[in-house]
């Protein structure tokens, strides 16, 4: 029995989705603790493909409970947009729970967001533009609406005076407060259902010794503090934001699994070291379908970056790791894998902390031998070739952790055990 966090811990994108997918068999609650609709978690159940944004991966169990917690920042559009359109597929929502405390993404933070990215001009961060930035801004300046209050007409009315007066001094947004107010009153009695103290149900859970499985969206290197600031997300995106954006207790977390893709991505601006400008990137941008779930946006595509996963390993104390998409690799004469960066004439092993150096990082690459065989249809790490074990285990000796999981495609099936399930999870 155990409460597992699954962090990604490149740039977000690395298939947490699949893991969680798979790992919910094993779980009573898959919980989301903070990003809002920027994610865009992909599950193929059968040929079917669902790409959640809110909603916990796990929903498609239905006996499993799935949970917004409060880390979370919530566009209530979009939300009742996800569960109408799951509804209509056919999934229960019978175990869908809605933190009270989440804060809400209102219009204008979307409007916000527009305009700063606009001011910013070249340095701009390359947002996903769904209000995530401004709507944290709003709850740490104490002003932000909670989920709660689009529950109560009179305590909406009262923050959205404050909020549109306070944003349209600083933005140029006009928004009509009654046409505002009763809109998110509108969509405060349609999540009335789902709308619970999830602190207390998680709570409750975990004394119950039940399995829960923490969804981390977005990754380390897009974490507010720990990532490649300023070019991050606006929470806590590692594995500590776990106990921030959920409730529970530090003590309480057992595990936590890392997911790392086979090589790296990256969407919107900021430094890559191993960014592939050349037909490498292409051609793990084609074999691997990099192209947001969210935005549609291109992904920026490169090697492996063993420099980052030691950061990720660190950072969030993984105890195991899940490879992803190793199948894209199959076609690759030759694979690179990057153990270190040169920085003027030092090597450095550790990823830097500060950003001007990361910027003029040269990574420092082990070419290994590709394997040149279809890794899809492969079902236990003994049958894959030599080079694809060779490579999986010379990541392992870089991060100095062990791979419990890898995927060579998108299907539950295709995610393989690398000796059996981890401990906890069985
Ligand atoms: P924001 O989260 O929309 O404010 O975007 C900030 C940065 O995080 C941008 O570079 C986005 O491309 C990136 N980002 C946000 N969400 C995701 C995600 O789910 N996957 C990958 N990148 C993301």
């Amino acid at each position: 029995m155990s409460n597992t966090v699954i962090v990604g811990t490149q740039w977000g994108d690395e298939g947490k989705g699949h893991v969680i997918d798979l790992l919910a068999r094993q779980a009573s609650a898959v919980v989301r603790y903070q990003g809002g609709d920027n994610a865009g978690h992909t599950v193929i159940v059968e040929g079917e493909k669902f790409v959640f944004h809110l909603v916990p991966s796990g929903i498609l169990y239905p006996d499993k409970k799935c949970i917004v917690g409060n880390g979370v920042v919530v566009d209530p559009e979009s939300l009742l947009g996800e569960l109408v359109s799951l509804k209509n597929r056919g999934i229960s929502l019978t175990n869908f729970f809605l933190s009270n405390h989440a804060h809400v993404v209102m219009p204008y933070h979307k409007k916000a967001e527009e305009i700063e990215e606009s001011l910013r001009g070249k340095s701009r961060i390359g947002t996903t533009k769904k209000g995530i930035g401004p709507a944290y801004v709003d709850k740490m300046g104490r002003r932000g609406i909670r989920i709660a209050d689009l529950l109560e007409k009179n305590i909406l009315e009262e923050k959205l005076k404050f909020n549109l007066t306070f944003w349209t001094k600083f933005c140029e947004v006009n928004y009509s407060i009654s046409s505002v107010l009763s809109q998110y009153l509108e969509y405060g009695s349609k999540l009335k259902p789902y709308i619970t103290d999830t602190s207390l149900l998680i709570y409750e859970l975990a004394k119950r010794g039940e399995n829960i499985l923490f969804e981390g969206a977005q990754g380390t290197l897009l974490d507010v503090d720990h990532g490649t600031y300023p070019y991050v997300t606006s929470s806590s995106s590692g594995a500590g934001g776990v106990c921030i954006g959920t409730g529970i207790g530090p003590g309480k977390i057992d595990r936590v699994l890392g997911v790392a893709k086979a090589y790296t991505t990256r969407v919107g601006a900021g430094p890559f070291p191993t960014e592939s400008f050349g037909e490498t990137g292409n051609i793990l941008r084609e074999r691997g379908k990099e192209y947001g779930a969210t935005t549609g946006r291109p992904r920026r595509c490169g090697w492996f970056d063993g420099v980052i996963l030691k950061y990720a390993v660190r950072i969030n104390g993984l105890n195991e790791l899940i490879i992803t998409k190793l199948d894209v690799l199959d076609k690759l004469e030759k694979i690179r894998i990057c153990v270190a960066y040169r920085y003027k004439n030092k090597i450095i092993y550790d990823f830097p902390a500060d950003l001007g150096i990361l910027t003029e990082c040269q990574p420092i690459y082990e070419e290994m031998e590709g394997w040149r065989t279809d890794t899809s249809s492969l079902r236990i790490f003994s049958d894959l070739p030599r080079a694809a074990r060779k490579y999986l285990q010379r990541i392992e000796e870089i991060g100095e952790i062990s791979i419990c999981l890898f995927s060579v495609g998108p299907q539950r099936e295709e995610m393989i055990s690398m000796n059996q399930i981890p401990d906890s999870l069985t």
